[in-house]
């Protein structure tokens, strides 16, 4: 039989597994514990912390997404992430990019500075950053963001994925921002996918979870012999495992993730042409344009450039401002990945974290915007912005014209 699509099968996950009255939809597991069948006869579950089958029929659909073999789902992506980190040591070396998302940063950072890995920042601008950083520190992890949160940096995956091999590293991928519709890591030669379910894969912005995703590909590198059951033993170790009503609701989501990506990736598309020929923007980041640093190599390994288009106002935090008032279809709010458009001020929300100098190094000024384009109408998300653009760059104009005069007075 020809094999279904992926498209098919996430659909149709779980559908018809109900053997007791037929449900077409999965029930939902609620239950914490699981009767043993008798002394020393435990049943495939006891404990909805170590194992639950709503939890499993998400872990099997979100596997199947990535082309992976196993999938743990954790209580939150900042979770999965933790998770992660309690593979390495004290004296193991951990290579992150500068930019990665904040939450990523601050517990990367504290943890470090407690001593519990070594870290080396590398930033992911310079074309062979990763690959000195490997060469010189001889890491045991290597992290990706892919793209990279808020300024959408793109990194070849299986460029680093390999020197990060052929070194005895873990590749590690966050891919929260693009999910396994336009990238699939694991196929690049990463060891361990990780993504923020609270995104694009539950796409309501109703659940906060996490997943990690291993592959198959048996390592002879010192590497844990079976990395997914690794980290299954953590998150059930460390109490991280997520709840089954979230992981039935994003399983209920994860149905029309290919629909909702699709149409997030038209509307960013157009968002991003908009926003580029606008005279109060100074730059968009956005790999979907041709002149992205990123854009070749995005071209290349993905399937598409996702939903999040990221740009700076000419005029600083004045101009966001004015941009911000009245705006009709973008909330003010942190997240992304939901079906309704967002916008975030990264130096101020998303990535507040940070310490002036970490934002300045990052590349994070106080004239960023992050845009989550969702799967309203196209018209209507554009005319918004011109409006809030116009807006922006008007009032930009005023003050400085004010501000002119203002110092013509004072000035001999
Ligand atoms: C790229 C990325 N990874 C991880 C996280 C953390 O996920 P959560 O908020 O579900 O803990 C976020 C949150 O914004 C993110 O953007």
């Amino acid at each position: 039989m020809t094999p279904l699509d992926p498209t098919t099968r996430v659909v149709r996950a779980a559908i018809e597994s109900d053997t007791q009255h037929g449900a077409v939809m999965p029930p939902l597991y609620l239950a914490s514990n699981f009767a043993f069948e008798g002394l020393e006869r435990p049943r495939p579950y006891d404990y909805t912390r170590s194992g639950n089958p709503t939890r499993d029929q998400l872990g099997d659909a979100l596997a199947d997404l990535e082309g992976g073999r196993q999938a743990v789902l954790t209580s939150s992506g900042m979770s999965a992430i933790a998770v992660v980190l309690q593979l390495l040591g004290t004296d193991d070396v951990l290579v992150v990019p500068r930019d990665a998302y904040g939450g990523t940063r601050r517990l990367i950072d504290t943890w470090a500075a407690r001593g519990r890995f070594r870290l080396v920042l590398v930033d992911a601008r310079e074309d062979d950053a990763y690959e000195r950083a490997i060469r010189v520190n001889r890491p045991r992890m290597v992290w990706i963001e892919n793209p990279s949160n808020p300024l959408l940096r793109i990194t070849d995956i299986a460029r680093v994925a390999a020197a990060a091999r052929a070194a005895g590293a873990l590749t590690v991928v966050d891919n929260t921002f693009l999910s396994p519709v336009l990238s699939k890591p694991l196929a690049q030669g990463a060891d361990v996918v990780v993504h923020s379910t609270t995104k694009y894969l539950n796409g309501h912005s109703d659940v906060v979870g996490g997943a990690i995703v291993t592959g198959d590909a048996p390592r002879a590198d010192g590497v844990p012999e079976d990395l997914g059951e690794a980290l299954a033993w953590w998150a059930n170790a460390t109490g991280a495992t997520g709840a089954p009503f979230d992981a039935w609701l994003t399983l209920r989501g994860l149905r029309t993730l290919p629909a909702r990506i699709a149409l997030h990736e038209q509307n960013a598309r157009a968002v991003a042409d908009a926003l580029a020929a606008h005279p109060a923007v100074r730059v968009v980041h956005y790999p979907g344009l041709r002149d992205h640093p990123g854009h070749a190599v995005a071209s290349r390994q993905q399937q598409g450039f996702g939903g999040v288009v990221s740009f700076e106002l000419e005029h600083g935090k004045l101009a966001v401002r004015r941009f911000l008032e009245g705006l009709r279809c973008f909330t003010l709010a942190e997240s992304l990945g939901g079906v309704e458009s967002l916008v975030a001020h990264p130096a101020s929300m998303t990535h507040a974290c940070l310490t002036p100098a970490q934002l300045e190094e990052a590349g994070i000024g106080q004239g960023l915007l992050r845009l989550s384009v969702g799967i309203e109408a196209a018209d209507d998300l554009l005319a918004d912005l011109e409006a809030a653009l116009d807006r922006a760059g008007a009032a930009a104009q005023r003050e400085r014209v004010s501000a002119r005069s203002s110092c013509r007075t004072v000035s001999p």
